[in-house]
């Protein structure tokens, strides 16, 4: 018997994501360069125009969308390494970008959670270790090694930059190269580091850096850092005067965006797979490129796509049938994660998988098709997509199509079908009647007369579809004009990110008084302590203490930053608490770590409190989830009491975002 897999044959190198300094030894012979990447390397090329001040640059794109391979092919081409590749070659056209071909050092560093600053002077260090050959220790070599190794010697930015200008100058006047290319791969990870300890300002490296690159004129000192989202996104936690710093770092990075266009995609995902087209029966050859022809038509590629390249791939992407590709990319761009992104999902065994898919016979001429997926997602990132679920709609979509008969096939994969783009609730991608014609007919299982039969039995008789016409598409749910996505961006954006969570939160937290509970059990004496919260720039005055009737005081400031912690100990360590053995000071972590939540408790918060609900229009909070009600102190006032809470579905009315006590005041919290 031969089966789907066998019409298959696996590139494996697809299979794992690139390590930029491991995998640059083996080249880059097998990149393939899509019109995206040479656009990409055309633009970073014409920074390296000896007048050009465009030297620092960031990359973003999703996981798994091919960064690093990129990178190493940029490492190779600029470093002049790619003579024995010529598709690389080919990739730069240096004589039309007026440009030289440039003979760059590759300072390969691949991020992780430490100083940025040691960690490339390191890279510098190796690399150019790598050059030596007899004689003295060039002095250059001692020096990075004192700061990145031996850390004997304390490293300023000032030091750090001025160690890689002279690196630059020693490989150039060695002639080892035209000057230094650094390439930092998963910067975020750097980033991560430097929001965990804003008082090293780790992010200023960043910026002398790229100033250094700007000013580096002859002798480049080029940068490329390498990112899953924009540098603002690390710096949520940290205070707004922070936020703005990072953000002018990130100013001093031109931004370039890795996405690549839905042709280009299908066209390594078919690289990738590498059907065996000699071996593939015709009948599903010409099935794959009749229904990619009607998805292009659908819009599902994009209005730019081109039809003929599509077309031709369509048979080549076998067994994916040619509506998953655009599905499977907006999924992982939008749930992907570090080893779970597209390319890893066409060679994983995980269940429901395209591996697991492939052990059917090939004579069935099966397709990979979107039920298919609904199951692989659900199977794969269903935790994921519970906590998103206020979003997605998640728990409400699963419980339809699980509740649903699993014996009727047919109908079950219509559902799936329309359950995932609901999921995804994107525009382009709508679950209308040719859409899921296209995505669901099965010649010899399922006519195009059935599917049409099988949608008009679930909408009008099962009543588990709703048709929102030709512009919303079939829909698992009545209502109609709910976009929780669009409703909850639209929040966040004129919300914003609060900035001094203790203001969001002073009002709700416990303030009952406590008693020694020990010393009343040991001693029979009942002592209590008033608590206290306070921002640490109000922090009580010692001697208000002495005016209460309790027996003493528990003051506990609400640090927003690792700095204000790092005070607030301070204080506690002072001399006057100290000398007041009754006046405790209890110091939690920096509330930053709460501003996901306390951004979402507003939101819901906005929509229930200015009443303006919409019919069904529900948020549920999955179990895990509860954390922002909780905070909020509403599991008695919402979420628990009705097991799921209200979401308005316009944008909050920012006058009503926070006056905290007006808003608290229309719910009075309850004490036990
Ligand atoms: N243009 C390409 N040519 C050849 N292989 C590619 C190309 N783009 C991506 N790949 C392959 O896809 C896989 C994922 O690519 P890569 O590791 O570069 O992605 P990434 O965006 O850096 O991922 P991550 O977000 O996990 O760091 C790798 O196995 C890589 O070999
Ligand atoms: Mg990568």
């Amino acid at each position: 018997m031969t089966r789907v897999a066998d019409v298959l044959q696996t590139r494996t190198r697809f299979m794992r994501s690139i390590h930029l300094e491991r995998d640059f030894a083996n080249g880059a012979q097998d990149y393939i360069v899509t019109p995206h990447t040479r656009a990409t390397l055309a633009r970073l090329v014409q920074g390296l125009g000896s007048q050009s001040h465009q030297r620092a640059w960031r990359i973003t794109g999703d996981y798994g969308t091919g960064k690093s391979s990129f990178a190493l092919a940029l490492a190779q081409i600029l470093s002049n390494r790619d003579h024995h590749l010529p598709h690389l070659q080919r990739a730069v056209d240096f004589r039309q970008l007026g440009t030289p071909r440039p003979q760059l050092v590759p300072i390969l560093v691949t991020g992780s959670r430490e100083p940025i600053a040691i960690a490339v002077l390191r890279a510098v260090l190796r690399s150019l270790e790598g050059y030596r050959t007899r004689g003295p220790e060039p002095r250059i070599i001692g020096k990075l090694r004192a700061v990145a190794i031996s850390s004997g010697t304390p490293l300023t930015d000032t030091v750090a930059i001025d160690l890689l200008q002279e690196a630059t100058a020693y490989a150039c006047g060695t002639g080892k190269g035209t000057g230094l290319l650094i390439i930092l791969d998963e910067l975020g990870k750097f980033l991560e580091f430097a929001a965990l300890h804003p008082d090293r300002q780790d992010v200023f490296f960043l910026q002398g850096l790229a100033e250094a690159a700007a000013r580096s004129g002859k002798t480049p000192l080029f940068v490329v850092g390498l990112l899953h989202q924009g540098f603002n996104a690390y710096a949520e936690q940290l205070s707004q005067v922070v936020q703005k710093e990072w953000e002018k770092v990130a100013g001093r990075f031109e931004e370039l965006l890795f996405n690549q266009p839905l042709e280009q995609t299908a066209a390594l995902v078919a690289h990738a797979l590498d059907v065996r087209m000699g071996r593939l029966p015709r009948d599903i050859g010409k099935k794959a490129e009749r229904d990619m022809v009607a998805t292009i038509q659908l819009g599902w590629y994009g209005p730019a796509a081109t039809q003929r390249m599509l077309t031709e791939t369509a048979a080549r992407l076998y067994p994916l049938h040619p509506t998953v590709i655009p599905v499977l990319v907006r999924l992982f761009s939008r749930f992907g994660q570090n080893e779970r992104s597209l390319f890893s999902f066409l060679f994983s065994d995980e269940p429901f998988g395209l591996q697991d898919f492939c052990a059917q016979p090939l004579e069935d001429g099966p397709f990979y098709r979107l039920h298919n997926l609904y199951d692989y997602a659900r199977s794969t990132f269903g935790s994921r997509l519970t906590v998103q679920s206020y979003r997605s709609h998640w728990n409400q979509i699963e419980s339809v199509v699980e509740s649903f008969p699993q014996e009727d096939t047919g109908q079950l994969q219509i559902l799936k079908t329309v359950a995932l783009m609901n999921l995804l609730d994107a525009p382009n991608l709508l679950a209308t009647d040719p859409a899921l014609s296209i995505a669901v007919t099965d010649e010899g299982r399922l006519s195009t007369r059935q599917v049409r039969d099988a949608l008009r039995n679930l909408g009008q008789e099962k009543h588990v579809l709703y048709n929102r016409g030709a512009s919303g598409g079939y829909c698992l749910w009545p209502h109609t004009s709910v976009n929780l996505e669009k409703a909850y961006q639209e929040a966040c954006r004129a919300i914003g990110t609060p900035q001094r969570i203790s203001s969001f939160i002073q009002e709700d937290l416990e303030t009952r008084p406590l008693v020694a509970r020990r010393h009343y059990i040991e001693t029979g004496n009942l002592r209590h302590f008033d608590v206290c919260y306070a921002p640490l720039n109000d922090l009580p005055s010692l001697e208000d203490a002495n005016e209460t009737l309790a027996d003493g005081r528990i003051i506990v400031p609400l640090c927003e930053t690792e700095e204000e912690r790092q005070k607030a100990l301070a204080f506690a360590r002072s001399t006057p608490v100290k000398s007041r053995p009754e006046v405790l000071v209890a110091v939690p972590k920096p509330l930053g770590a709460l501003v996901g939540l306390v951004q979402e408790a507003t939101i819901v918060g906005a929509g229930t409190e200015n009443g303006d609900l919409h019919d069904g229009a529900w948020l549920e909070f999955p179990a895990d989830h509860t954390a922002a009600p909780a905070l909020m102190g509403w599991p008695r006032r919402y979420a628990y009491r009705r097991g799921r809470v209200p979401l308005r579905t316009g944008s909050p009315d920012p006058a009503s975002r926070r006056s905290g006590s007006a808003r608290r005041g229309a719910h009075p919290r309850s004490r036990p």
